[in-house]
């Protein structure tokens, strides 16, 4: 099936007299005729449910459709895309364990790593994602465990070189893992450029109407765990609390770290999605494919809009010609990049407040890749407890506005621009 087909009709095959749509088991639990047949279960010597906290059909269905897109083998969704990071690399990391990531990621995901997995005694190497490969290869430690990036940096739109951090990773015997939220599998599918591990947001494009927070982790399959036998304990040697199954033997590499992070993770911090919002992220997905196409065609002609105008200072956004990261997102995504621009005003400051107090489209939101189109002034809101010195060392300069263009009509988006600047 090609895209436009999967985020329709991957993840749920309706049977003989079935519903149409993927059904929505809201229950906590399930059924069973014999103790034995539970048992088994509790075992992962049968597959099937027992609990909605590690795991629930609907979701399940939702999962394997985000793993059809991206070309995975196995999948899983969580409560909010913190949850997916954080589970990505915890199923392989753990205390005395060391992480390379780029510095430029999601202010969440950094915070994430930095402070509250370093509480847990992981370690973490931020990494310019352009550096030299000496850089590169200096950050690697006989204890690291993964590398990790996103596709387009939120909110740097930095394009992320997947095949050349995958070699590294690899050259390492570890895998590498993508937060694919800004790209979606729409506009890149990076288990084909090398990562091994894929993470979502799916609280962005994937549902795309503002309406349910959720996470999703797509396992590419393709990185051997056996062969790192060392490295990954947690998944080459038996698991005590499943009477001494050892996942990667079990499941394969097709199935042992989505297996084993719902087995463990999922029991164990129960950061499950609800199947109702699981529903909803699937009424999301099934626009998708027409959905990401019109955010980059809006943003696109903003982004050209905003770059023309006199009172803009800089535009940064990678599907510009001349863009620092122009010719990147041309190789992984030549179709689109995603919908989101950063931008100054020659006024700096005080000019992105009074523009922004002037918008009636473009919704002050601390929200990113949706239907309707949002804007935000880091240093008024998300960031505002940093200096305007700490904010230009953070990458997120005083006057950067950062606008999510949405799928409105784009005259109405560019008017209200015009009005605002004016
Ligand atoms: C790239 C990226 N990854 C992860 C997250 C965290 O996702 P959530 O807010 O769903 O927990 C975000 C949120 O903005 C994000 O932009």
């Amino acid at each position: 099936m090609e895209r436009e087909t999967m985020c329709i009709q991957a993840g749920y095959s309706p049977k003989n007299g079935e519903s149409r749509m993927i059904p929505i088991i809201q229950s906590t639990t399930f059924k069973y005729d014999t103790s034995e047949d539970m048992g088994k279960l509790f075992d992962l010597e049968a597959s099937g449910y027992f609990y909605t906290r590690l795991q629930n059909p609907t979701n399940d269905m939702v999962a394997a459709k985000l793993a059809a897109l991206e070309g995975g083998t196995a999948g899983m969704l969580t409560s909010s895309g913190q949850a997916a990071n954080f589970f990505s690399v915890f199923n392989i990391a753990t205390c005395g364990d060391h992480i390379v990531s780029a510095s430029t990621i999601y202010g969440g995901t950094y915070n994430l790593f930095n402070v509250t997995m370093r509480k847990m005694g992981i370690e973490f190497t931020f990494v310019d994602p352009d550096c030299s490969d000496e850089e590169l290869e200096k950050a690697f430690r006989p204890n690291t465990k993964a590398v990790f990036g996103e596709t387009i940096a939120n909110p740097a739109l930095v394009v992320f070189d997947i095949e050349r951090f995958a070699k590294a990773a690899h050259a390492h015997g570890v895998p590498l893992i993508v937060d694919n939220t800004f790209a979606t599998p729409i506009n890149c599918r990076p288990i084909e450029w090398g990562a091994d591990i894929v993470t979502h947001s799916t609280t962005k494009y994937l549902d795309g109407h503002d309406a349910t927070v959720g996470g999703a982790i797509i396992d590419g399959g393709k990185f051997d765990w056996m062969a790192h036998a060392d490295k990954f304990p947690g998944l080459t040697t038996p698991d005590e609390s499943y009477h001494g199954i050892t996942y990667a033997e079990k499941f394969g590499m097709g199935g042992a770290f989505i297996t084993k992070c719902t087995a463990q993770l999922m029991r164990d911090f129960g950061s499950i999605q609800a199947p109702m919002n699981a529903f909803l992220l699937n009424l999301g997905i099934e626009s998708l494919a027409v959905r990401v196409p019109r955010h980059c065609e809006n943003a696109q002609k903003v982004a050209e809009y905003l770059s023309g105008h006199d009172k803009v200072a800089w535009v940064t956004y990678p599907g510009l010609p001349g863009d620092k990261y122009y010719e990147r997102a041309q190789k992984y995504m030549p179709n689109g990049t995603c919908g989101v621009i950063s931008f100054g005003l020659k006024g700096g400051r005080s000019a992105a407040e009074a523009f922004m107090k002037k918008l009636k489209v473009a919704m002050i939101a601390t929200h990113v890749a949706d239907a309707h189109t949002c804007i935000l002034h880091p240093a008024n809101s998300t960031h505002r407890q940093l200096s305007d010195e700490e904010l230009i060392a953070g990458g997120v300069g005083p006057d950067l506005i950062r606008l999510s263009v949405g799928i409105e009509n784009v005259n109405d988006i560019i008017a209200d621009i015009e009005q605002a600047l004016a």
